[in-house]
């Protein structure tokens, strides 16, 4: 195929995407103040931040769209000040604004794009029939896309941006404002090219969707990286999990929490006795600091009728390293896990 004659990563790192102390000011703004990151080959890399961190501008740089202040950065092995025509040919984009011609009919759209990227009259057509047919776009195709909906022209957005079998895509905010149904069709779309071998970076808002799509995750903030690894690594960061343990005997839980306090176990900081919920609380980070505590109690004799573990969510870490909020209400997001 196209893409693997290509040589996405000049066949040096294994990246797709290298970033290098990116500058970007707007007047007094920074859009982005010194940001590094990677994108490795043929994995989706989640850039998380509030509104204004400074994702699109990233991405607008990244697309040769808008010139970075100072840094660099490589994509498929093109520089975007040097090779900027080489680069744009490949990668896909999906803005945050949809982009496509309203007076077009949906198919015309992707035909169009299609021939722009040089692809033969007959492949432009079948690649467009079937992006049309995978986004449930089929029956709409020969209307113009003024009369589609905020959500069909996404979806018709992000055809527009895969027509070419992109070996690298950007996505930006993809699925802003889509009902549910249809933002699993473009996870499942998204997934597909991933596994075709395209590399995506992926802007976000949602916690959901960077769990589920990225394997890596760089958190940026007012135009800074301010964290960076996988899922459960920043999880981890942020503090682990909560033990939760109820006694069979509420009487004995400010024995039990002085139990655990004082055993000294390997890394476990404190327990908190919450006596309104007959429950222990205690900070774990891992899974043999759980069968520690567990053991301790019931080695001391304690009885115990309920066990259960609390993982931050991906929403409770970024509000956590964005410094909006910390705290974590044990009564209000219980997850019960059994153990
Ligand atoms: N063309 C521009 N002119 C002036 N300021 C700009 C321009 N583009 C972006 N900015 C400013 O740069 C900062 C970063 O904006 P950017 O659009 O990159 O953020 P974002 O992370 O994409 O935000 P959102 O989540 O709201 O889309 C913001 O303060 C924004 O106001
Ligand atoms: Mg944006």
């Amino acid at each position: 195929m196209k893409r693997n004659d290509k040589n996405p990563s000049g066949g040096r790192t294994g990246n797709a995407v290298e970033v290098r102390g990116l500058v970007k000011h707007y007047g007094a703004t920074k859009a982005l103040d010194g940001v590094d990151l990677d994108v490795r080959e043929g994995t989706v890399l989640g850039v998380l931040g509030p509104n204004g961190a400074g994702k699109t501008t990233l991405v607008r740089i990244l697309s040769t769209l808008v010139r970075p202040d100072a840094g660099s950065a490589m994509v498929a092995g093109y520089d975007v000040l040097r090779q900027p025509r080489q680069l744009r040919r490949t990668i896909g984009l999906t803005g945050q604004y949809a982009s496509v011609d309203e007076k077009l009919s949906g198919r015309e759209n992707l035909y169009m794009i299609g021939r722009l990227l040089d692809l033969p009259r007959k492949e432009a057509r079948s690649r467009a029939d079937e992006l049309l047919e995978r986004f449930s776009l089929t029956e709409a195709a020969k209307r113009p896309a003024l009369q589609y909906s905020g959500g069909m022209r996404r979806r018709l957005d992000l055809a527009a941006s895969m027509i070419g079998r992109p070996a690298v895509l950007y996505l930006d905010e993809p699925t802003t404002g889509l009902d549910p149904r249809t933002r699993n069709e473009v996870w499942d779309e998204m997934q597909r090219m991933v596994a075709e071998g395209s590399t995506v970076l992926l802007t976000t808002q949602y916690m959901e969707e960077a769990e589920q799509l990225a394997s890596e995750l760089t958190v940026i903030d007012r135009g800074r990286v301010i964290a960076r690894g996988g899922v459960n690594e920043l999880k981890a960061k942020v503090g682990g999990r909560t033990l939760q343990i109820r006694p069979a005997d509420p009487a004995q839980l400010p024995a039990m929490a002085r139990a655990v306090a004082e055993s000294g176990l390997d890394g476990i900081g404190g327990a908190q006795a919450v006596p309104d919920e007959d429950m222990l609380y205690v900070p774990i980070l891992s899974d043999q600091q759980l069968t520690a505590v567990v053991g301790l109690l019931s080695e001391r004799g304690f009885a115990i009728s309920h066990i259960g573990t609390h993982l931050p969510s991906l929403d409770e870490v970024f509000l956590a390293i964005t410094g909006q909020k910390t705290a974590v209400e044990p009564d209000t997001a219980l997850e019960e896990a059994s153990v």
